[in-house]
């Protein structure tokens, strides 16, 4: 059976090598912006092209004709992909456009929690002009900003964080209103943040092993918040400050939220649906909505799937997803090695060695991001470069066989996040 992915970071790599795992064998194919090193060993053939540019996709599908596509980032569904697709018949794993809005548009994400679930989220606010904004931040100034479109997760700044004070706040608002004619501003909330993410086929939800990303590039949560600089989950895929029962409030309000944009839009979610949570001290309470497996976060989960891959990305597309998904109860750590100067100035052409099959003999994986490859060695091309991923009984025994593996072959000019994962003592 064809299937493609689209997509070309470490986390399409990783859809990849999960498919690779399935005993039915795929033949596999990929459309990438640029060549993924990691990818391109696996696939039989791959398309470059820009990953918006849905007339290229579809020419490239009535090449190869799959039987089924796995969409890795949110471009190609925003740009309504997933309808042009199923409009020819082809099965996709993915979400439409109008249910993919809950990722893309941030206002709508706020509006769309009130109007249906009524509770999970924090105080915001949209504001369209300056004077407004600065009203805002002197009656509540525990606040974030947050762009209305995507920014890759680069674009929110936190006071007290990355803001230190109204100057600065307003200057960035300033901005935004110039730029998207308006500003999302939310209450701060204090807590630890956890990825949830699920498998659904618009009626049945599976939940994935929960999973906490790091978002800052600096140790310590410091510096500027970047994509992801590495991830951790626990064997019993819980995490240590968060319990069966949060975890099963967080999961009700992923839930809802599949029925509910489903119903709206008048069209099932077929895809992976990823809340991403802040534990309050009044419960989990929803930061975003993605329309997509969260990266690093997929090498944690895709890494621990026991169901054959393929029947669950073929059952979620048919529409009649697999009654259960086994994942193995062990726990997993993630980091990302990114070039000097990410994520404002990463330093590009940098060239560097990985000894992939060696590292592969040591129970590390390895997931090709930003690369491309030239005279046996690999490039930085700007984000993040390659994650590592090891698994062990519990997070202490992951995070050891990673830093013994880190102090041997960390490539000079590319940087880790040492601290990752932060573990009760
Ligand atoms: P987002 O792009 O919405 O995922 O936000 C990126 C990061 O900003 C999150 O991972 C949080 O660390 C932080 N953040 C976003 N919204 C809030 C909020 N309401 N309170 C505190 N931190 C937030
Ligand atoms: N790890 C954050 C994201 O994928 O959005």
């Amino acid at each position: 059976m064809k299937v493609l992915v689209v997509g070309h970071g470490a986390r399409e790599h990783a859809i990849a090598a999960a498919l690779c795992r399935s005993p039915s064998r795929p033949r596999l194919f990929a459309y990438m912006a640029t060549p993924n090193p990691g990818i391109k060993a696996l696939v039989e053939d791959w398309k470059e092209g820009d990953l918006g540019d849905v007339a290229s996709l579809l020419d490239y599908v009535a090449r190869i004709r799959p039987r089924l596509v796995v969409f890795g980032p949110e471009t190609p569904l925003a740009a309504g992909a997933v309808d042009a697709l199923e409009e020819r018949g082809v099965p996709c794993v993915g979400p439409k456009k109008a249910l993919a809005q809950i990722e893309m548009d941030k206002s709508f994400m706020r509006d769309f929690m009130a109007r249906n679930l009524g509770r999970g989220f924090p105080r915001w606010w949209v504001l369209s002009d300056l004077p407004a904004v600065e009203r805002r931040l002197r009656e509540c100034p525990d606040v974030v900003l947050k762009p209305l479109g995507l920014t890759g997760g680069k674009g929110v700044r936190v006071m007290g964080k990355q803001l230190s004070d109204i100057g600065q706040a307003l200057r960035y608002a300033q901005g935004c209103l110039e730029r998207d004619g308006a500003i999302l501003i939310e209450e701060r909330l204090e807590g630890e943040e956890f990825s949830l993410m699920v498998f659904t086929d618009g009626r049945k939800v599976l939940p994935m092993p929960l999973v906490q990303d790091y978002k800052y590039a600096y140790e310590g949560d410091k510096g500027p918040m970047t994509g992801g600089m590495g991830s951790y989950s626990c064997a019993d895929h819980l995490l240590p400050f968060l319990g069966e029962g949060d975890a099963e409030a967080a999961f009700e309000i992923v839930k809802e939220a599949v029925v509910n944009l489903g119903r709206e839009a008048g069209a099932s979610y077929r895809g992976i649906l990823y809340g991403q949570f802040m534990q309050t001290q009044d419960g989990p309470k929803v930061i975003e909505f993605n329309a997509r497996f969260g990266d690093p976060e997929a090498m944690n989960v895709l890494s621990l799937l026991r169901t054959d891959p393929l029947e669950v990305f073929s059952s979620i597309a048919a529409g009649d997803l697999v009654d259960g998904v086994r994942f193995a109860k062990q726990a997993t750590v993630c980091r990302y090695l990114v070039p000097e100067g990410y994520p404002e100035s990463p330093r590009v052409g940098l060239r560097f060695s990985l000894p992939v099959e060696e590292l592969s003999g040591l129970g590390v994986e390895v997931y090709f991001g930003s690369v491309s490859e030239a005279d046996g060695m690999y490039v930085t091309t700007g984000s993040r470069s390659v994650a590592l991923l090891t698994r062990g009984e519990s997070p202490e025994a992951a995070r050891a066989l990673l830093d013994g593996v880190l102090e041997r072959y960390s490539p000079p000019g590319l940087y880790f996040r040492r601290d990752i994962p932060k573990l009760p003592a």
